[in-house]
């Protein structure tokens, strides 16, 4: 549980990092490492055939680099640097909503990716 939690605020302090752009230099490398090793091959892998910056924008939105994630969607931003509750991202990958769940048409994304994003 504590090390739940712990993690937690690691990775949410890691994309409050990179998301805010300004401290970039200052992620530990292990920090930077979890999120090339284990966060952006999953996004590669499962969203950006439709949110990419170059060909394809679903709903406005693209997934391929800090800036357009910031930039968020057509909607707004889909994830705020240290407000987990309004992270429309998590929420879409958890499908928590009905109305909005990605990838659509396919498996939740595994148990682990979800918790590691988390
Ligand atoms: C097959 C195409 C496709 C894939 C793959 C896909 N999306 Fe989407 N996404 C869409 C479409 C289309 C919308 C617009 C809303 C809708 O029609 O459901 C959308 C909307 C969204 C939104 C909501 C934007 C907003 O503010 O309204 C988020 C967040 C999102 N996608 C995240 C993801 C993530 C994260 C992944 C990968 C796990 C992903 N999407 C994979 C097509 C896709």
């Amino acid at each position: 549980m504590l090390h739940r939690l712990l993690k937690l605020k690691q990775v949410l302090c890691l994309l409050a990092l990179l998301l805010s752009g300004h401290v970039i230099l200052a992620i530990p490398p292990e920090q930077l490492e979890f999120f090339e090793t284990k966060i952006r091959p999953v996004l590669a892998e499962n969203c950006y055939e439709c949110h990419n910056s170059v060909n394809k924008k679903k709903a406005k939105l693209a997934l391929d680099y800090k800036d357009a994630l910031l930039a968020g969607s057509e909607n707004g931003d889909v994830i705020v640097p240290g407000k987990p509750e309004e992270r429309v991202l998590i929420w879409a990958i958890r499908h928590e909503d009905e109305d909005l769940e990605m990838p659509p048409k396919a498996d939740k994304l595994s148990d682990a990716v979800i918790t590691a994003l988390d």
